[in-house]
């Protein structure tokens, strides 16, 4: 019923089903979920871990949700963390006890209730890390709570992306209290509302929150954030929370950090789709995202190393334009390939990169028309 893989550099039993039939992962069927293509969040991880280590941080790391304990055993072996992990099911928990074995590693392991768990350890694990089934919202409250005061480090993955993508507004409303958008933009909208989720959380308990790295790839939304308490700092981190306006007729955006919505028009008399509370703040902190990116290449596989690199190098403005998007909906002809559409924005004065999120993303500190002129 489980076989053994190699991820990373570590080994892991995991039910063979998993392996075999992806589309058929869901919480009743195999014994212990484990999800292979959740390959890369687990590598981020290592990376971001071992980034930290070697930047002198202490890392004491919560698997909050570990499952066969891919994540907790991996950050174990892989950046030689000290680490604990937890599960409310017997069968992940005995299962995680193999893995462990497995590596001789030694390692916390506990069978709980997880909200119980962090109620009952608060102070102990100075990185919380919630891999959830769906929403990380649930947990968030008492990680905030259980992190020490001085400073901690909270990393949410969010499966949930139809509801943060607008699919179903209703359930993003509900969970993050927030109005997604649907289009292009919806990724990098999802990923912002699951951050304030966080930030919103953390003011509330008086800590503030920084960004240290926010991705969005495959099926799911991955955030870290720093939190630290303090009245001030909590502020600070609310006060970078605000909406975002986009016009489906133009494509032209504007964002503006405000507690609520304002009455907007777009310059071109169309009306603008309203997407927030969002977070507006940095989605990264560049100098922890090359040093992880660095870190990241002791693994075989370069995706992760690749998308580190290519999130350190992002300019730092909210949104992107899709320039394919933009270029059928101006009826453009043909565009130019991206590497000379930012070389003429950069000849041009502007600043502009990629973004790990599109293939056909551009973010640029140029206004709209000085965009549409270098893509005609
Ligand atoms: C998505 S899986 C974790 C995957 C794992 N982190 C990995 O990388 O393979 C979610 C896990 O959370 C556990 N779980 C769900 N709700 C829980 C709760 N309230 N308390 C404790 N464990 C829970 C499930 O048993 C499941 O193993
Ligand atoms: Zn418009």
């Amino acid at each position: 019923m489980f076989v053994e893989i190699v991820e990373g550099r570590t080994k892991l039993l995991v039910p063979e089903r998993s392996l075999t039939s992806p589309r058929e992962i869901k919480k009743s069927l195999p014994p212990v979920f484990f999800n292979p293509r959740m390959k890369l969040n687990r590598d981020v991880t290592c990376a971001v871990v071992r980034a930290l280590l070697s930047a002198g941080e202490e890392v004491k790391f919560l698997d909050l949700l570990a499952g066969t304990g891919a994540k907790g055993l991996r950050v174990a072996k892989e950046a030689k963390a000290e680490v604990h992990l937890n599960d409310g099911s017997e069968s992940a928990v005995e299962l995680i006890r193999r893995n462990a074995a497995l590596n001789s590693l030694e390692v916390g392991i506990s069978l709980r209730e997880a909200n119980l768990f962090l109620l009952e350890r608060r102070g102990r694990f100075n990185f919380i890390d919630i891999d959830p089934f769906g929403t990380p919202v649930p947990f968030i409250h008492n990680a905030v709570l259980a992190l020490p005061p001085r400073g901690g480090y909270l990393a949410v993955t969010a499966t949930d992306t139809a509801p943060l993508c607008g699919v179903y507004p209703k359930a993003c409303l509900r969970k993050y209290f927030s109005i997604p958008l649907r289009g292009e933009l919806c990724k990098e909208a999802g990923l912002r509302i699951l951050i304030a989720g966080v930030v919103r959380e953390a003011a509330k308990l008086r800590r503030g929150a920084r960004v240290l790295l926010a991705h969005a790839t495959d099926h799911y939304f991955r955030a870290f954030v720093a939190l630290r308490s303090g009245r001030r700092r909590a502020d600070e981190a609310l006060a970078k929370l605000g909406y975002l306006y986009y016009c489906p007729a133009c494509g032209r955006r504007e964002s503006e950090a405000s507690p609520l919505p304002s009455q907007k028009r777009c310059a071109c008399g169309g009306s603008y789709a309203v997407a927030g509370a969002l977070w507006l703040g940095e989605l990264k902190d560049a100098e922890l995202a090359r040093r992880a990116a660095e870190e990241a290449a002791y693994l075989e596989d370069k995706r992760c190393s690749k998308l580190l690199a290519a999130i350190a190098s992002e300019l730092e403005v909210p949104f992107f334009y899709d320039v394919h998007h933009l270029a059928r909906r101006l009826s453009l002809g043909e565009l130019p390939p991206m590497r000379e559409i930012l070389e003429e924005l950069h000849r041009r004065g502007y600043s502009a990169s990629r973004t790990h999120i599109s293939a056909t993303g551009i973010k640029t500190d140029a206004p709209y028309e000085a965009l549409v002129e270098v893509l005609g």
